[in-house]
């Protein structure tokens, strides 16, 4: 009898050693809304459900909102996708965040078709058409998404730019975006604000320029898709800098890749995590330390390794773990520095 016994409690313990370890729900430990992005293939996959609704409390779509997959050759929209998301999101009461209006990436074919008067009337139907359908719906667009040059010294040169001017452009979209969605907070959103600090210097100089304007920018976005290579202290100096506004600040799109591009590289996987945790912890204790009223939102790029964009094409090389779950759904050392930083 006592044989069995034993062999009972030794296969228990087996059995709790096995199995994955439950993390407590994110959004529990967070009194903002903890994001993640989404695609609508993502909602037929059992387990991207289950960490998603557990986990988080508000989605962005990858990039079903975005003009790339809206807007049609012949400039005509598709609403079916991004409906959806929006449809995914109140059903299983997440708070929505929409991106983007505007991106110098996305210098759509038929707007480069459109000449003078036309294209300004086009720019503003786009801008009216998709934050107006998703009023009441979404809590915040981005509304200008990466103005700033990639090495941080001005601002980029893009298809709008060259249309309705460098500003122009940007006070533009915030204008037509409050005309059609007065409740939405309007997010400037761009990356390496904080890897490079002449860009986040820009990058703010640029909201403060768009502000004093009277552009309606009512919150900044930094994506950050962090280089986990830059100096402590990097990181919470441009979130310190940054609140200065006033601003809601919303962490808009965090990844943090293992990898380097390119060179060698003779870190050792412990010494890439450690860096990793780190600079997670460090963004995540300068969110936490912001007023209330300023934390709009903390946002992964992605739930699992596997859903990372990093983890896709020719960038992939099978071992990144930027996001806080892996494939198997486990929460990864990333969860555990942030949901550290949330609870303290
Ligand atoms: O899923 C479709 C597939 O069915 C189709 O066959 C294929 C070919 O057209 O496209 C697939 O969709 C792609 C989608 O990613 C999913 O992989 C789109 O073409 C592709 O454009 C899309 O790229 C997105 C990219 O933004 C451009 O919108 C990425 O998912 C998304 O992670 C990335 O996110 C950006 C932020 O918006 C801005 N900051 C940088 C960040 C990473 O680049």
């Amino acid at each position: 009898m006592a044989s069995t016994l034993a062999l009972a409690a030794c296969d228990r313990n087996a059995a709790a050693q096995s199995a994955p370890r439950v993390a407590p729900p994110l959004k529990s430990l967070a009194a903002f809304p903890v994001g993640t992005c989404a695609m609508t293939g993502q909602f037929d996959d059992p387990q991207w459900l289950e960490l998603a609704t557990r986990h988080f409390s508000q989605l962005t779509p990858e990039w079903e909102m975005k003009m790339e997959y809206i807007l049609l050759a012949d400039g005509r929209r598709r609403w079916d996708a991004p409906d959806r998301i929006a449809a995914f999101a109140r059903g299983h009461g997440l708070r929505l965040h929409a991106t983007t209006l505007i991106w110098y990436a996305q210098d759509h074919p038929w707007f480069k078709s459109l000449t003078g008067e036309r294209f300004g009337r086009e720019y503003d139907r786009w801008i009216a058409d998709a934050a107006g359908r998703y009023a009441g719906q979404a809590a915040g667009w981005d509304v200008v998404n990466e103005p700033v040059a990639e090495d941080g010294d001005g601002l980029r040169d893009c298809l709008y730019s060259r249309a309705l001017g460098q500003d122009g452009y940007m006070i533009r979209a915030f204008e037509q975006a409050r005309a059609a969605d007065p409740q939405a907070v309007l997010f400037l959103n761009d990356y390496n604000l904080e890897n490079n600090p002449r860009k986040g210097a820009t990058f703010l100089r640029l909201v403060e320029r768009l502000l004093k304007a009277g552009a309606p920018v009512g919150g900044i976005g930094t994506q950050s898709h962090l280089d986990i290579e830059i100096p402590a202290g990097q990181t919470a100096a441009f979130i310190r800098e940054a609140a200065q506004f006033g601003l809601p600040i919303h962490v808009s799109e965090l990844d943090a890749s293992l990898r380097r591009d390119g060179a060698f590289d003779p870190r050792t996987p412990k010494q890439k995590r450690d860096q990793q945790t780190a600079r997670v912890a460090e963004l995540t204790e300068a969110f936490m330390a912001l007023p209330p009223a300023q934390r709009y939102a903390f946002t992964v790029w992605g739930v699992r390794d596997t859903d990372s964009w990093l983890r896709r094409g020719d960038k992939d090389d099978g071992k990144d773990s930027p996001l806080l779950f892996d494939a198997s759904g486990a929460p990864t050392p990333m969860f555990d520095a942030v949901a550290g930083a949330f609870s303290r």
